[in-house]
């Protein structure tokens, strides 16, 4: 893809960075939305240049499927594979201390299953994800079973949050995931403790999961734009 856009750039520069970090003879699991998707493509590219040999992915939704089968990485599932190697996703958040917001996509309950299984998590963003406090920028997403959408957000009120249910876009009506569920999105005016907070809207009957990712990230690759240029910095 060429493309002068700096955001889509430091997300191609990113993703290739990360796809970099792939090695013969793993396990990958396969983030989604737009950053990692560069990464699919640069695996896959690194696979047909003969580079890297013998791949298989763990897709974390049905796009990440999509685009493996597209790139030519062969697929696997958790009931294959007794462990991942690697795993390579984005996030809507980035804290200094690599706790995530992630769940723009809806994609959040696989990803965790998957990005948690990895020996090594590789988190790829662009600059603009990066925050100083976790719900600055971003709307915390829940994903909940259908019945139980009433009650969880009286909940998640009752927690101090203002929840809104995501509707779709060129849809009618809301998101389904991709395991038939819907996501409600919810404002805190300040998450101070995710941790507990990841607990605590986790523990609530109907809830499925949400998008704090605490403690699961190894690595951060963050694109930046520095004098016109791309640069990756790790952390
Ligand atoms: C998917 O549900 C999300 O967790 C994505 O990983 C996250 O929204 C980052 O997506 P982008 O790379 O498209 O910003």
């Amino acid at each position: 893809m060429t493309t002068s856009d700096p955001v889509q750039l430091m997300k191609q520069e990113v993703g290739k960075a990360a796809a970099a970090k792939v090695k013969s003879d793993t396990v990958v699991g396969l983030g989604t939305g737009s950053t990692t998707a560069f990464a699919i493509q640069y695996i896959g590219d690194r696979l047909a240049a003969g580079e890297i040999k013998n791949i298989v992915g763990i897709p974390t939704s049905f796009q990440a499927e999509v685009l493996a089968k597209k790139y030519g990485i062969p697929l696997t599932t958790l009931d294959a594979v007794d462990h991942i190697d690697i795993a390579i996703d984005g996030a809507d958040e980035v804290d200094p201390n690599k706790n995530l917001i992630k769940g723009g996509g809806a994609a959040h309950t696989r990803e965790k299953v998957v990005d948690a299984l990895a020996e090594q998590f590789i988190v790829v963003v662009d600059e603009g994800k990066m925050v100083e406090k976790l719900g600055s920028t971003f709307l915390l997403p829940v994903e909940v079973i259908p019945m139980a959408v009433a009650p969880v957000m009286r909940s998640l009120e009752k927690l101090g949050g203002k929840p809104e249910l995501r509707m779709g876009i060129r849809k009618a009506g809301p998101v389904v995931t991709d395991q038939g569920n819907l996501v409600i999105d919810v404002k805190f005016a300040s998450i101070d403790n995710p941790a507990e907070l990841e607990k605590t809207i986790n523990n609530l009957p109907g809830v499925l999961e949400n998008g704090l990712f605490v403690g699961v990230a190894d690595v951060i690759l963050v694109g930046k734009v520095i004098d016109g240029q791309v640069v990756i910095e790790e952390f």
